[in-house]
């Protein structure tokens, strides 16, 4: 099957399953997010970026572009797509504000697998309750290109230090009974998504083919987050001050 006859995914279609799935195991499949031409354009946008800037920011795990909605018109419609917010808001079921997007290409084998971890740990808004990310392939992204394995409940283990991602033992030392937890792995369609809860355990494979692996993550936090002081790329030149909203321009109610 191609992604063209794939079921496209709306919030009008979104089935009460999957929303319990989300909700009790922290991350579900999304097939059709987008359809196949949006899929082209943003992949070609999403190449056009990586190549253009890959010098300043290649690293052994993953090349990543933080905020190119910001710069860049066409991956501003994918960042800013009704479609991804509208699914992303009844999956959370609370309001929803933009936290940032990231562009994540693996190149051909880099031989470089992203290790286990939780992203929330990672941000500034640590007791916001329903950080949600909307993983989304914009090429076929089978096991062998480095899609995503999930840890089903752990996005209820919210008393966890940050994890190494580039360290294979940093979480199963932190927390050694998750080493026991069972390991969802989900390949996706190019135009298909996983969305996962901020404190949800994943991992994504090496890239094994010759293709680059090319996914875009739109990252959503509650609409009522507030900042708390550690420091991140995204809010590091903002001039926040401990406890004030995270709003504004930089931070959009989309959901
Ligand atoms: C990856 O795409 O390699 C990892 C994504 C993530 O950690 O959220
Ligand atoms: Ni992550």
């Amino acid at each position: 099957m191609t992604q063209t006859d794939t079921m496209q995914t709306t919030p009008r279609t979104l089935t009460p399953d999957r929303i319990d799935h989300f909700r009790e195991q922290g991350f579900v499949h999304i097939p059709g997010i987008i359809n196949a031409e949006e899929v082209e354009r943003f992949r070609v946008a999403a190449l056009r970026i990586y190549e253009t800037q890959e010098g300043l920011s290649a690293r052994d795990v993953f090349s990543q572009h933080v905020n190119v909605w910001r710069g860049d018109e066409t991956m501003r419609e994918l960042t800013l797509h009704p479609n991804v917010a509208g699914v992303a808001r009844k999956l959370a079921g609370v309001s929803l504000r933009l936290w940032h997007d990231q562009i994540l290409v693996k190149r051909p084998h880099n031989n470089t697998p992203t290790e286990f971890h939780q992203d929330q740990p990672y941000w500034p808004h640590d007791g916001s309750p329903n950080p949600i990310s909307a993983w989304i392939a914009l090429c076929d992204v089978p096991v062998e290109r480095g899609c995503m394995s999930f840890l089903p409940g752990s996005h209820r283990r919210t008393d966890l230090e940050r994890q190494d991602l580039s360290d294979a033992r940093s979480l199963f030392g932190i927390c050694p009974d998750l080493q026991w937890s069972p390991r969802v792995t989900v390949p996706l369609k190019a135009g298909d998504c996983t969305f996962h809860h901020g404190r949800c355990a994943h991992m994504a494979n090496a890239n094994e083919t010759d293709e680059p692996r090319v996914a875009h993550v739109v990252i959503y936090m509650d609409a009522a987050a507030r900042y708390d002081g550690k420091g991140h790329v995204v809010t590091d030149p903002l001039g926040l001050k401990l406890g004030d909203a995270l709003a504004g321009e930089m931070f959009p109610e989309l959901g």
